[in-house]
């Protein structure tokens, strides 16, 4: 049913998703650090990076609405909590940080800049993603993939 398809995509595309926002940090470390230019890859893999963060919101979103496991009357429970309130609330707070540092650098006016503002706002990002995902070890009857 479309529930166990929205987890399975949801999960699995945490990978592709970290994948992704390590490409791009070390590519924009490195170009940043060497004043290199920027090219239209890079901007293709900055963009990439983003919409996935933008699709699993939207997968997020409506398993929020589907998942047994969000309910603000369990909120004692630490797992119940944890996808009700922390998930969520990280997960928004990392899509927010990489979508401002798009922006920013999108904006800005030369290479350098472009690829700094990846660095620290994907950065930033890729912290708060690790801390909210609920890995096995911490969340229990959570997957690895
Ligand atoms: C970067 C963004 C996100 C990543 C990497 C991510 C990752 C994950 C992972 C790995 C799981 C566990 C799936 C499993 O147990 O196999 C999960 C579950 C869940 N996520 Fe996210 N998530 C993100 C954003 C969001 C957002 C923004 C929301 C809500 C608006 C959300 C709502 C949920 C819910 C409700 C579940 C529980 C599904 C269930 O097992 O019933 N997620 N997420």
């Amino acid at each position: 049913m479309l529930y166990n398809i929205l987890v399975h995509a949801h999960s699995g595309l945490r990978w592709l998703l970290l994948i992704l926002l390590l490409a791009a940090i070390a590519v924009a470390f490195s170009k940043w650090r060497s004043r290199d230019e920027y090219a239209a890859s890079d901007n293709k893999l900055y963009v990439f990076a983003m919409v996935l963060t933008h699709i699993q919101l939207l997968i997020g979103l409506i398993l929020y609405f589907l998942s047994p496991k969000v309910d603000f009357g369990m909120m004692s429970e630490k797992i119940y909590r944890f996808y009700t309130a922390e998930h969520t609330v990280g997960m928004l707070i990392a899509i927010a940080l990489i979508t401002v540092g798009r922006v920013r650098s999108r904006k800005a006016a030369n290479a350098v800049d472009k690829h700094r503002h990846v660095f620290v706002f994907y950065g930033l990002g890729l912290l708060v993603i690790l801390l909210s995902i609920p890995w096995p070890f911490r969340i229990p009857g959570a997957g690895w993939f």
